[in-house]
């Protein structure tokens, strides 16, 4: 367990936790926060005992966007020169381990980017979305107006994003934009438990999946077909391969090596 304040760190079994952790400001994402996320997942790609990734904040708030005093007094050229929230955001998208959001409470303009950047989000009853930056005078900048239609389609992304409206987890969940609710007292043991499950499977076939899925949604059908029969094919050099269908032959449960 490291406690570098505005993040903290626990590593369960084969599963690294981070937790954003600014409760006094609802978790807002300033550099300082976002930073220590890619600190944190420098450390958890780099070890090879960690499976895979879940990324929460607290019962009130995932994170209620990014941090709006620290970017009141930005002009164009600070904001464009810095490449703000590209410079270290885009941390987050280029991890090749898979993440979980687990969110309960607010996920709101970057806090729900957040999220959507993350493989999948895990929602406990609680939980709010929005993209409200609109009533900021400006708009979502780390992916809301992007990934969010992908999610839940043009209908509610543009509703969301023009009028600021939340959507709490059962609209969430019908959307598409959560894969699973749960009670918010049961949120980081589901997330911990589906993460847990991931990190026991083959890492390389792991990887693959989360490659080949990311995939679909950066081309065509044709396209990303054709790559999935390409990695497909690949996997039959691992040797968790012939472990996984050894052991399935043999009625006994595998023993992945991560090779
Ligand atoms: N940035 C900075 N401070 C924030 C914050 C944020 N995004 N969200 C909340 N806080 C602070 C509040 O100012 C408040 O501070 P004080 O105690 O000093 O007053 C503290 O956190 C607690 O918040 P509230 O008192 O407002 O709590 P609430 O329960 O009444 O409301 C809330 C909660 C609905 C989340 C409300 O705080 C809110 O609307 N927050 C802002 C949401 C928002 O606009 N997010 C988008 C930010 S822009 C962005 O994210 C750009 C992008 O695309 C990357």
């Amino acid at each position: 367990t490291s406690h570098s304040s505005v993040v903290l760190t626990e590593v369960h079994g084969k599963v690294g936790l981070i937790r954003i952790n600014r409760p006094e400001r609802m978790n807002a994402l300033n550099d300082a926060v976002v930073d220590a996320i890619g600190a944190a997942l420098d450390t958890f790609e780099a070890d090879d005992a960690i499976g895979a990734i879940v990324i929460t904040g607290n019962e009130k708030a995932f994170a209620a966007g990014a941090d709006i005093g620290a970017m009141a007094e930005f002009d164009y050229q600070h904001a464009y020169r810095t490449d703000y929230i590209t410079r270290n955001w885009e941390r987050v998208k280029t991890c090749r381990k898979p993440i979980i959001a687990a969110v309960a409470g607010y996920a709101l303009g970057g806090g729900c980017e957040l999220a959507m950047m993350c493989d999948f989000i895990i929602a406990a009853d609680n939980a709010k979305f929005g993209q409200p930056e609109i009533k900021l005078g400006i708009l979502p900048g780390a992916g809301g107006t992007q990934r969010l239609p992908r999610a839940v389609g043009k209908a509610k992304a543009m509703d969301m994003c023009l009028t600021a409206r939340f959507m709490d987890a059962e609209e969430a969940e019908r959307a598409g934009l959560v894969s699973r609710i749960v009670p918010v007292d049961r949120l980081l043991d589901e997330a911990l438990s589906a993460a847990q499950t991931i990190a026991s499977y083959s890492l390389p076939v792991v990887m693959m999946v989360k490659e080949c899925v990311n995939r679909a949604f950066e081309s065509s059908l044709a396209e990303g077909l054709l790559f999935e029969r390409r990695v497909f094919h690949a996997a039959f050099a691992l040797e968790d391969q012939k472990e996984g269908m050894k052991a399935f032959l043999e009625k006994r449960p595998p023993q992945f090596k991560n090779r």
